[in-house]
């Protein structure tokens, strides 16, 4: 056996990326294993609940490179959490894989961790841009998740480009993530009279201030990063988010038959439609396994070095090719609310 380790938020606040990032972790190893594994081995995925907490990552990865040995491991979808393990991966000399932690500080901690999604320095302008030539605002605030490395970095970078681009931030509001009133900043930001709001957040607290927002008489478009991907976005949101917009890494809708091929075998497996974490979770094994296969050998310093000769592997979210800072590129889609349902309304290449 070759022992991977996988940390997720399968409980919490954020449950819902953990949980399609690990089916879609699975879905690849499973089909890894049945073509016959790798160097002749089957791949053993040790999975750990972090519970959306902080804390926890750190001691999760500890067990696992300690006492489960793994020779490398997949995680986390929030920056945050990848951040506060990435140390102690690069310090073991296993190497690290975030399906979708978009924060640049991620790989940035050092040369054993990778990611194979975009990062939100990209992201950021794609939302700022979209402000300005697709929703036509010039006036926008901000309301910011100072809590989450992830929310502080794309509301930063979206800024950065909408006022390159000559738009102007009416005002900028703070929350904690984990907080449910959002009454005083939405009461300020009603007052800033904006002409949209931005709110690079998770899905719980962004459904609860599409809510809030809109009982309190805010009627401007809102919209958001890839924190927003969940189907508890509409649950919690409800009417609230209807033609709401966000940013995130693949759409189920996409024609393309690698896409078609991988929606309808997890559909036939978790009776349910993969979102962007379920894709970049199966991407992110398949990046594994193949620098496994490159390398030879599961032993950390060759098997770094693979990961990071990654080229042109193709996968569910597209080409994954590890530039010299250990990140991929790839393209955006902008989504929408309507009737409930997850919309596609653009792709925005690098
Ligand atoms: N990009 C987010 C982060 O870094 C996590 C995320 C990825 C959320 C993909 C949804 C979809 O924190």
């Amino acid at each position: 056996m070759i022992k991977i380790g996988e940390y997720a938020s399968l409980t919490g606040t954020e449950a819902t990326f953990g949980q399609s990032s690990h089916n879609g972790t699975m879905l690849a190893v499973d089909e890894i294993n049945a073509a016959g594994g790798v160097l002749g081995k089957k791949i053993q995925l040790i999975t750990e609940d972090d519970q959306s907490k902080a804390g926890e990552p750190a001691t999760i990865v500890r067990k696992l490179i300690s006492r489960d040995q793994v020779i490398a491991i997949l995680g986390e979808v929030a920056s945050g959490r990848s951040l506060e393990a990435a140390p102690i991966c690069q310090q073991n000399k296993i190497p690290m894989i975030s399906p979708s932690s978009t924060n640049p500080g991620v790989t940035e901690v050092g040369d054993y961790i990778f990611r194979v999604c975009f990062l939100d320095s990209f992201q950021g302008a794609v939302l700022a841009r979209f402000a300005k030539n697709t929703l036509k605002v010039k006036n926008v605030v901000v309301l910011t998740d100072v809590r989450s490395p992830y929310s502080v970095g794309l509301a930063q970078y979206f800024k950065e480009r909408f006022v390159a681009d000559g738009g102007t931030i009416a005002a900028e509001q703070k929350y904690n993530g984990g907080d449910k009133d959002f009454n005083a900043q939405l009461t300020a930001i009603k007052a800033a009279n904006p002409e949209a709001i931005f709110i690079p957040g998770y899905y719980t607290e962004a459904g609860l201030i599409a809510l809030q927002a809109r009982r309190l008489g805010i009627i401007v478009p809102l919209f958001g990063g890839d924190g927003w991907e969940s189907p508890k976005l509409v649950e919690i949101g409800g009417s609230a988010v209807e033609g709401t917009y966000y940013s995130t890494h693949y759409s189920p809708e996409d024609p393309s038959p690698v896409i078609q091929n991988f929606v309808k075998k997890y559909r036939a497996r978790f009776n349910d439609t993969p979102d962007a974490m379920a894709a970049l979770g199966h991407d992110s094994a398949l990046v594994l396994v193949d620098a496994i296969k490159r390398a030879g050998t599961t032993e950390g310093p060759k098997l770094r070095d693979a990961i990071a000769a990654t080229k042109d592997l193709e996968g569910v979210t597209g080409r994954t090719t590890m530039d010299a800072k250990r990140d991929a590129s790839k393209p955006a889609v902008i989504v929408t609310i309507k009737n409930g349902q997850f919309k596609k309304v653009e792709t925005i290449s690098q």
